[in-house]
């Protein structure tokens, strides 16, 4: 081998490092001209057959031309890094001056919304909240309000039994809630129960087997019907405006005695809406749950949410508050 040879061998092996465009290539090219089959590598093998003398001679030409193509190896690879690093960097480039994406925030569900400014209605006035069960017996759901058992709202139609012969229902009201206050504590009580209740109704347009109520119970020495009537204006006039008036109709309740449904005015419809059912508390009822009916008395009302919320909004179809159709949703 003499100098012509390895000459030739250098300028292929670094005209074929400048031909690779990626570090693909450059490796391909990196396996022909310093791999261990490459010209390179067989002529230093061949090396052991020659004189000493000669073998000096193109060993040191070798190592040359090893030295050589090595070095013009590390630059192209240099050189091909950076360039594919900054097309990777050009690539992966973000605009951080383009329009943001749009965040829509999560917020209350309607009637969430409803419950909870009804709630704060009575919360301003002095009442406090109480929650009770879903599951409940049949002794808080109805004996104790003066349900007995031959009462049609106790029936299967009414009712979901969640264990018949033990007595325990999905509460068809939250006014057993009530039930629990007083036999808790001795008046003054002043409550609002709000809260998930179930009935055995087939679903409609203004039928849920599943609703929501905030009932409200005020027991205290000397308190009449013209208690229960106020309180109701400030919630009608605090939900609805302050031009609203309210009107007592004569109702009944098991537990209350007399009981009031309470229509509101509105201008739009036929003069009056009914919003809730009411009453003064029967004595009887306190009697079973401990308070001494001679010395206190109380009201009672029933709001359901569901009915305010579409009151209030137009909402036409009570489905429209469980389907979770976000356009609805949206406009809330
Ligand atoms: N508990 C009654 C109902 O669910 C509502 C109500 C409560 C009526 C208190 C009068 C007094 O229908």
């Amino acid at each position: 081998m003499d100098a012509s040879e390895v000459d030739a061998l250098r300028i292929a092996a670094l005209a074929a490092f400048s031909a690779a465009t990626d570090s693909g290539d450059l490796e391909q090219a990196r396996i022909d001209h310093l791999g261990r089959r490459s010209p390179l590598a067989l002529a230093q093998k061949q090396l052991g057959g020659l004189t000493d003398e000669e073998r000096r001679r193109v060993g040191a030409l070798l190592n040359e031309l090893k030295t050589a193509i090595t070095e013009a190896f590390d630059a192209r690879h240099l050189e091909l890094g950076s360039v594919e690093l900054s097309q990777r960097l050009a690539s992966e480039r973000l605009d951080l001056t383009g329009p943001a994406r749009r965040i829509r925030p999560g917020r209350p569900h309607l009637l969430t919304q409803v419950e909870a400014e009804i709630v704060d209605v009575f919360l301003g006035m002095g009442f406090s909240v109480a929650e009770g069960p879903e599951v409940e017996s049949g002794r808080f759901n109805f004996d104790l309000l003066n349900i007995p058992p031959d009462h049609p709202a106790r029936g299967t139609m009414d009712t979901i039994y969640v264990d018949e012969d033990a007595d325990i229902v999905l509460r068809t009201h939250t006014s057993p809630v009530q039930v629990r206050t007083m036999l808790a504590q001795q008046p003054p009580i002043a409550v609002v129960c709000p809260g998930r209740v179930y009935r055995a109704d087939a679903v409609d347009a203004t039928h849920s087997p599943v609703f929501t109520q905030v009932e409200g119970l005020l027991v205290a020495e000397g308190i009449t019907m013209a208690h229960l009537r106020g309180t109701l204006l400030a919630f009608a006039k605090a939900l609805f405006g302050d031009d609203r008036e309210v009107r007592l109709r004569p109702s009944f309740f098991p537990f209350t005695e007399p009981s009031a449904e309470v229509d509101v005015s509105f201008e739009s419809a036929s003069g009056w809406l009914e919003i809730l059912g009411s009453g003064m508390v029967d004595p009887a009822v306190l009697a079973g749950c401990g308070i001494d009916p001679e010395r206190y008395s109380g009201f009672a009302f029933g709001i359901g949410v569901e009915r305010v919320a579409m009151l209030r909004h137009g909402v036409a179809d009570i489905r429209d508050l469980y389907d979770a159709d976000a356009r609805f949703l949206a406009a809330f």
